[in-house]
Protein backbone atom coordinates (compact mmCIF):
# COMPACT_ATOMS: atom_id res chain seq x y z
CA UNK A 1 0.00 0.00 0.00
CA UNK A 2 1.64 3.54 -0.88
CA UNK A 3 1.89 5.89 1.79
CA UNK A 4 0.49 9.30 0.77
CA UNK A 5 1.37 12.13 2.91
CA UNK A 6 -1.45 15.13 4.25
CA UNK A 7 -0.35 18.87 3.45
CA UNK A 8 2.73 19.64 5.99
CA UNK A 9 2.17 23.37 6.20
CA UNK A 10 -1.31 23.43 7.51
CA UNK A 11 -0.41 20.61 10.12
CA UNK A 12 2.04 22.46 11.80
CA UNK A 13 0.12 25.52 11.62
CA UNK A 14 -2.43 23.47 13.40
CA UNK A 15 0.17 21.82 15.66
CA UNK A 16 1.54 25.39 16.92
CA UNK A 17 -2.13 27.00 17.16
CA UNK A 18 -3.44 24.43 19.18
CA UNK A 19 -0.14 24.14 21.48
CA UNK A 20 -1.06 28.03 22.01
CA UNK A 21 -4.42 27.90 22.37
CA UNK A 22 -3.63 25.49 25.13
CA UNK A 23 -0.84 27.02 26.56
CA UNK A 24 -2.59 26.43 30.30
CA UNK A 25 -0.23 24.05 31.95
CA UNK A 26 0.48 25.95 34.86
CA UNK A 27 -3.04 27.32 35.16
CA UNK A 28 -4.49 25.77 38.37
CA UNK A 29 -5.87 22.69 38.57
CA UNK A 30 -2.95 21.97 36.91
CA UNK A 31 -2.99 18.41 36.49
CA UNK A 32 -6.06 18.75 34.96
CA UNK A 33 -4.44 20.72 32.14
CA UNK A 34 -1.37 18.95 31.45
CA UNK A 35 -4.00 15.66 31.00
CA UNK A 36 -5.90 18.14 28.30
CA UNK A 37 -2.41 19.03 26.64
CA UNK A 38 -1.28 15.42 26.78
CA UNK A 39 -3.96 13.88 24.50
CA UNK A 40 -4.39 17.24 22.21
CA UNK A 41 -0.78 17.62 21.80
CA UNK A 42 -0.17 13.99 21.19
CA UNK A 43 0.13 14.11 17.37
CA UNK A 44 -2.05 12.08 15.39
CA UNK A 45 -2.81 12.82 11.56
CA UNK A 46 -4.57 16.20 12.25
CA UNK A 47 -6.90 15.08 8.95
CA UNK A 48 -9.70 17.38 10.30
CA UNK A 49 -8.17 20.64 10.69
CA UNK A 50 -6.72 19.76 7.18
CA UNK A 51 -9.91 19.35 6.13
CA UNK A 52 -11.09 22.82 7.31
CA UNK A 53 -8.88 24.18 5.39
CA UNK A 54 -8.71 22.28 2.49
CA UNK A 55 -12.37 23.32 2.21
CA UNK A 56 -11.80 26.83 3.20
CA UNK A 57 -9.32 27.12 0.19
CA UNK A 58 -11.72 25.64 -2.26
CA UNK A 59 -14.25 28.22 -0.95
CA UNK A 60 -11.96 31.34 -0.78
CA UNK A 61 -12.71 31.81 3.18
CA UNK A 62 -10.29 34.06 5.33
CA UNK A 63 -7.76 31.70 6.89
CA UNK A 64 -8.84 33.46 10.68
CA UNK A 65 -11.82 31.64 10.35
CA UNK A 66 -10.39 28.60 9.48
CA UNK A 67 -7.85 28.69 12.67
CA UNK A 68 -11.07 28.73 14.81
CA UNK A 69 -12.45 26.06 13.14
CA UNK A 70 -9.33 24.28 12.55
CA UNK A 71 -8.78 24.10 16.40
CA UNK A 72 -12.03 23.63 17.93
CA UNK A 73 -12.91 20.79 15.86
CA UNK A 74 -9.43 19.18 16.71
CA UNK A 75 -10.23 19.42 20.31
CA UNK A 76 -13.44 17.67 20.01
CA UNK A 77 -11.65 15.13 18.67
CA UNK A 78 -9.32 14.83 20.99
CA UNK A 79 -11.89 14.67 23.37
CA UNK A 80 -13.84 12.06 21.52
CA UNK A 81 -10.72 9.84 21.39
CA UNK A 82 -10.31 10.09 25.23
CA UNK A 83 -13.53 9.19 26.24
CA UNK A 84 -13.53 6.12 23.39
CA UNK A 85 -10.24 4.81 24.86
CA UNK A 86 -12.10 4.90 28.84
CA UNK A 87 -12.71 1.20 30.11
CA UNK A 88 -16.10 1.80 30.08
CA UNK A 89 -15.76 2.13 26.39
CA UNK A 90 -13.34 0.51 24.34
CA UNK A 91 -10.98 0.12 26.82
CA UNK A 92 -8.00 0.93 25.04
CA UNK A 93 -4.75 1.45 26.43
CA UNK A 94 -2.74 2.78 23.34
CA UNK A 95 -3.46 5.63 21.59
CA UNK A 96 -0.95 7.66 18.81
CA UNK A 97 1.98 5.38 20.25
CA UNK A 98 1.43 6.21 24.44
CA UNK A 99 -0.74 5.26 27.03
CA UNK A 100 -4.07 6.58 26.56
CA UNK A 101 -4.98 9.26 29.01
CA UNK A 102 -6.66 7.10 32.01
CA UNK A 103 -3.41 5.15 31.67
CA UNK A 104 -1.16 8.07 31.67
CA UNK A 105 -3.56 9.86 34.39
CA UNK A 106 -6.18 8.25 35.99
CA UNK A 107 -9.86 7.98 35.14
CA UNK A 108 -11.52 10.45 36.31
CA UNK A 109 -8.78 13.08 35.25
CA UNK A 110 -9.04 11.38 31.62
CA UNK A 111 -12.88 11.95 31.74
CA UNK A 112 -12.73 15.51 33.13
CA UNK A 113 -10.25 16.46 30.67
CA UNK A 114 -11.97 15.35 27.76
CA UNK A 115 -14.97 17.35 29.58
CA UNK A 116 -13.05 19.97 29.66
CA UNK A 117 -11.49 19.78 26.11
CA UNK A 118 -14.90 19.89 24.72
CA UNK A 119 -15.98 23.59 26.73
CA UNK A 120 -13.20 24.41 25.33
CA UNK A 121 -13.62 23.83 21.62
CA UNK A 122 -16.51 26.04 22.04
CA UNK A 123 -15.13 28.62 24.29
CA UNK A 124 -12.59 28.89 21.19
CA UNK A 125 -15.05 29.08 18.64
CA UNK A 126 -17.08 31.89 20.23
CA UNK A 127 -14.11 34.58 20.33
CA UNK A 128 -14.61 37.11 18.26
CA UNK A 129 -13.56 36.64 14.60
CA UNK A 130 -12.14 38.95 12.47
CA UNK A 131 -14.33 39.58 8.78
CA UNK A 132 -17.30 37.14 10.18
CA UNK A 133 -20.47 38.69 11.46
CA UNK A 134 -21.53 37.27 14.98
CA UNK A 135 -24.55 35.61 12.94
CA UNK A 136 -21.99 33.45 10.62
CA UNK A 137 -20.52 32.68 13.75
CA UNK A 138 -23.40 31.38 15.44
CA UNK A 139 -23.89 29.25 12.50
CA UNK A 140 -20.56 27.62 13.70
CA UNK A 141 -21.26 27.32 16.95
CA UNK A 142 -24.54 25.80 16.15
CA UNK A 143 -22.95 23.50 13.42
CA UNK A 144 -20.65 21.88 15.95
CA UNK A 145 -22.43 21.66 18.57
CA UNK A 146 -25.20 19.39 16.32
CA UNK A 147 -22.28 17.60 15.07
CA UNK A 148 -20.32 16.38 18.09
CA UNK A 149 -24.28 16.13 20.06
CA UNK A 150 -26.54 12.74 20.25
CA UNK A 151 -27.64 13.31 16.63
CA UNK A 152 -24.15 13.07 15.40
CA UNK A 153 -21.20 11.89 17.22
CA UNK A 154 -22.45 10.79 20.21
CA UNK A 155 -25.11 9.23 18.86
CA UNK A 156 -22.71 7.23 17.07
CA UNK A 157 -20.46 6.21 19.43
CA UNK A 158 -23.88 5.34 21.43
CA UNK A 159 -24.78 3.25 18.38
CA UNK A 160 -21.74 1.64 18.37
CA UNK A 161 -21.78 -0.15 22.30
CA UNK A 162 -25.00 -0.83 21.51
CA UNK A 163 -24.07 -3.27 18.43
CA UNK A 164 -21.40 -4.80 20.26
CA UNK A 165 -21.77 -8.42 19.54
CA UNK A 166 -24.67 -7.94 16.87
CA UNK A 167 -25.17 -8.89 13.26
CA UNK A 168 -25.84 -5.43 11.69
CA UNK A 169 -26.97 -4.67 8.25
CA UNK A 170 -24.58 -2.95 5.82
CA UNK A 171 -27.19 -0.08 5.80
CA UNK A 172 -27.17 -0.17 10.04
CA UNK A 173 -23.24 -0.06 9.86
CA UNK A 174 -23.46 2.81 7.48
CA UNK A 175 -25.31 4.69 10.10
CA UNK A 176 -23.38 3.87 12.58
CA UNK A 177 -20.51 5.43 11.04
CA UNK A 178 -22.48 8.48 9.56
CA UNK A 179 -22.60 9.32 12.76
CA UNK A 180 -19.71 8.44 15.21
CA UNK A 181 -17.41 9.23 12.24
CA UNK A 182 -19.20 10.72 9.50
CA UNK A 183 -20.52 13.83 11.41
CA UNK A 184 -17.69 15.34 12.57
CA UNK A 185 -15.77 15.03 8.91
CA UNK A 186 -18.65 16.70 7.53
CA UNK A 187 -18.65 19.39 10.03
CA UNK A 188 -14.96 20.22 9.23
CA UNK A 189 -15.91 20.78 5.02
CA UNK A 190 -19.33 22.52 5.49
CA UNK A 191 -18.52 25.01 8.62
CA UNK A 192 -16.01 27.26 6.35
CA UNK A 193 -18.62 27.67 3.76
CA UNK A 194 -20.79 29.40 6.41
CA UNK A 195 -18.17 32.17 6.65
CA UNK A 196 -18.42 33.32 2.89
CA UNK A 197 -20.99 35.27 1.53
CA UNK A 198 -20.16 33.71 -2.08
CA UNK A 199 -20.65 30.27 -1.91
CA UNK A 200 -23.71 29.10 -3.73
CA UNK A 201 -26.04 26.27 -2.80
CA UNK A 202 -23.91 24.42 -5.74
CA UNK A 203 -20.98 24.08 -4.43
CA UNK A 204 -22.47 23.24 -0.80
CA UNK A 205 -24.32 20.81 -2.45
CA UNK A 206 -20.87 19.31 -4.10
CA UNK A 207 -18.90 19.63 -0.48
CA UNK A 208 -22.10 17.40 0.94
CA UNK A 209 -21.29 14.68 -1.29
CA UNK A 210 -17.99 14.66 -0.97
CA UNK A 211 -18.14 14.77 2.57
CA UNK A 212 -20.55 12.12 2.78
CA UNK A 213 -18.21 9.69 0.96
CA UNK A 214 -15.02 10.35 2.85
CA UNK A 215 -16.58 10.33 5.81
CA UNK A 216 -18.01 6.90 6.07
CA UNK A 217 -14.41 5.91 3.53
CA UNK A 218 -12.59 7.12 6.67
CA UNK A 219 -14.23 4.96 9.07
CA UNK A 220 -13.96 1.92 6.35
CA UNK A 221 -10.37 2.40 6.02
CA UNK A 222 -10.04 2.12 9.88
CA UNK A 223 -12.09 -1.12 10.56
CA UNK A 224 -9.48 -2.38 7.08
CA UNK A 225 -6.76 -1.22 9.40
CA UNK A 226 -7.85 -2.85 12.63
CA UNK A 227 -7.18 -6.39 11.24
CA UNK A 228 -4.85 -5.82 8.75
CA UNK A 229 -2.42 -3.19 10.12
CA UNK A 230 0.32 -3.84 13.12
CA UNK A 231 -0.13 -1.89 16.80
CA UNK A 232 2.94 -0.19 16.03
CA UNK A 233 2.51 1.32 12.93
CA UNK A 234 -0.95 2.02 13.98
CA UNK A 235 -0.15 3.36 17.81
CA UNK A 236 -2.98 2.11 18.71
CA UNK A 237 -3.95 -1.65 19.43
CA UNK A 238 -4.40 -3.99 16.12
CA UNK A 239 -7.24 -6.60 16.57
CA UNK A 240 -9.37 -4.00 19.07
CA UNK A 241 -12.37 -4.08 16.98
CA UNK A 242 -12.37 -8.26 17.02
CA UNK A 243 -11.53 -8.38 20.25
CA UNK A 244 -14.09 -6.51 21.29
CA UNK A 245 -16.78 -7.75 18.74
CA UNK A 246 -17.22 -5.10 17.18
CA UNK A 247 -19.45 -4.80 13.85
CA UNK A 248 -17.18 -3.45 11.12
CA UNK A 249 -17.16 -3.75 7.18
CA UNK A 250 -14.33 -6.46 6.93
CA UNK A 251 -16.40 -8.05 9.30
CA UNK A 252 -20.02 -7.79 7.65
CA UNK A 253 -19.05 -7.46 3.60
CA UNK A 254 -15.59 -9.42 4.00
CA UNK A 255 -12.22 -7.89 3.25
CA UNK A 256 -12.49 -7.79 -0.49
CA UNK A 257 -16.13 -6.29 -0.33
CA UNK A 258 -14.53 -3.51 2.32
CA UNK A 259 -11.67 -2.43 -0.07
CA UNK A 260 -14.57 -2.51 -2.61
CA UNK A 261 -16.45 -0.40 -1.13
CA UNK A 262 -13.58 2.25 -0.17
CA UNK A 263 -12.92 2.02 -3.61
CA UNK A 264 -16.39 3.28 -4.86
CA UNK A 265 -16.30 5.94 -2.00
CA UNK A 266 -13.16 7.32 -3.31
CA UNK A 267 -14.86 7.88 -6.69
CA UNK A 268 -17.68 9.11 -5.44
CA UNK A 269 -15.97 12.05 -3.24
CA UNK A 270 -13.61 12.66 -6.44
CA UNK A 271 -16.63 12.83 -8.98
CA UNK A 272 -18.48 15.09 -6.08
CA UNK A 273 -15.89 18.19 -6.99
CA UNK A 274 -16.06 18.07 -10.42
CA UNK A 275 -17.54 21.66 -10.19
CA UNK A 276 -14.57 22.81 -8.74
CA UNK A 277 -11.07 23.33 -10.18
CA UNK A 278 -7.57 23.85 -9.01
CA UNK A 279 -8.69 25.02 -5.62
CA UNK A 280 -10.07 21.64 -4.66
CA UNK A 281 -6.87 20.08 -5.31
CA UNK A 282 -6.15 19.45 -1.75
CA UNK A 283 -9.54 18.14 -0.97
CA UNK A 284 -9.01 15.75 -3.65
CA UNK A 285 -5.44 14.62 -2.24
CA UNK A 286 -7.15 14.31 1.45
CA UNK A 287 -9.49 11.54 -0.39
CA UNK A 288 -7.13 9.86 -1.73
CA UNK A 289 -4.84 10.05 1.78
CA UNK A 290 -8.00 8.59 3.30
CA UNK A 291 -8.00 5.66 1.28
CA UNK A 292 -4.53 4.64 1.01
CA UNK A 293 -3.38 5.99 4.69
CA UNK A 294 -1.54 3.02 6.55
CA UNK A 295 -2.32 4.58 9.76
C1 LIG B 1 -9.53 7.84 15.03
O1 LIG B 1 -9.38 9.02 14.30
C2 LIG B 1 -10.94 7.68 15.43
C3 LIG B 1 -11.87 7.48 14.32
C4 LIG B 1 -12.87 8.28 14.11
C5 LIG B 1 -11.74 6.33 13.46
P1 LIG B 1 -8.01 9.37 13.58
O2 LIG B 1 -7.53 8.19 12.81
O3 LIG B 1 -8.20 10.62 12.82
O4 LIG B 1 -7.03 9.61 14.80
P2 LIG B 1 -5.73 10.52 14.92
O5 LIG B 1 -6.22 11.89 15.24
O6 LIG B 1 -4.99 10.49 13.61
O7 LIG B 1 -4.95 9.92 16.05
C1 LIG C 1 -13.99 6.19 17.40
O1 LIG C 1 -14.13 5.08 16.63
C2 LIG C 1 -14.92 7.25 16.96
C3 LIG C 1 -14.90 8.38 17.88
C4 LIG C 1 -13.98 8.60 18.76
C5 LIG C 1 -15.98 9.29 17.79
P1 LIG C 1 -13.16 3.86 16.96
O2 LIG C 1 -13.39 3.33 18.32
O3 LIG C 1 -13.22 2.92 15.80
O4 LIG C 1 -11.75 4.63 16.94
P2 LIG C 1 -10.36 3.94 17.28
O5 LIG C 1 -10.22 2.78 16.35
O6 LIG C 1 -10.39 3.58 18.72
O7 LIG C 1 -9.37 5.04 16.96
MG1 LIG D 1 -14.96 3.21 19.61
MG1 LIG E 1 -11.89 2.94 19.83
MG1 LIG F 1 -11.49 1.86 15.07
Amino acid sequence: MTSVQLSESYRLRLEQLLADALSIEDVSPSRLHEAMRYSALAGGKRIRPTLVYASGEALGVPIAALDRIAVAVECIHAYSLVHDDLPAMDDDDLRRGIPTAHKAFDEATAILSGDALQAFAFEWLSEPIEGISAQSQLRLIQGLSAAAGSRGMVGGQAIDLASVGQQLTEKQLEVMHAHKTGALIDACILLPSYCSELVTEQQRDSLTRYATAIGLAFQVQDDILDVESDTATLGKQQGADIAANKPTYPSILGMDGAKQKLRELHQEAFNALDMFGSEADLLRDIARFIVQRIK
